[in-house]
């Protein structure tokens, strides 16, 4: 079935199967930013923002973004102009393997578009969707906080560049 949505920003036509999931469609279209953790929406290394809230895109049926929009890590920044949270992460130190830091960064923007001066305990409970096996959440945190203040403009890069 042929199915149209917007992806990152630009309108996409894309053939899937009926059983596809868009994590599947996603990474057959090399959208390899899209990480499969566990396939079941445990991880959150899937994690997409569909019409402005993340969701695990193993979870769903490519099908179902029909007409919607849809952004993934490929679509919040790039090698040569990094997002606020991507800086900040980079900057903070805060992934290891980062295998799931395009969720937690996807996870992050979906949370500060919405709250854009969010308390720690706000952070903590949207980064609590994705499960990082190599590393806390102490850094991964501090990273959104400094993202938060950049995108206010009150902040002035990281705290602890390296
Ligand atoms: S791969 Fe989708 S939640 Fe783990
Ligand atoms: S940095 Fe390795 S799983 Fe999170």
């Amino acid at each position: 079935m042929d199915i149209h949505f917007t992806l990152n920003g630009e309108p996409v036509r894309w053939e899937v199967a009926p059983g596809e999931t868009l994590l599947e469609a996603l990474r057959a279209h090399s959208f390899y930013g899209v990480k499969d953790g566990c396939s079941t929406g445990d991880c959150g290394a899937c994690a997409v923002i569909v019409d402005g809230n993340p969701r695990n895109s193993c979870v769903m049926f490519a099908f179902q973004v029909q007409g919607r929009t849809v952004l993934t890590i490929e679509g919040i920044g790039n090698p040569d102009k990094l997002h606020p949270i991507q800086q900040a992460f980079l900057d903070l130190g805060a992934a290891q393997c980062g295998y799931c830091t395009p969720g937690m960064i996807v996870t992050a923007k979906a949370l500060l578009d919405r709250v854009p001066d969010p308390t720690p305990d706000q952070i903590r409970e949207a980064l609590s969707s994705t499960l990082c096996r190599c590393t806390g959440y102490v850094k991964p945190a501090e990273a959104v906080m400094q993202a938060a203040k950049v995108l206010k403009g009150d902040g002035h890069g990281a705290k602890n560049p390296r």
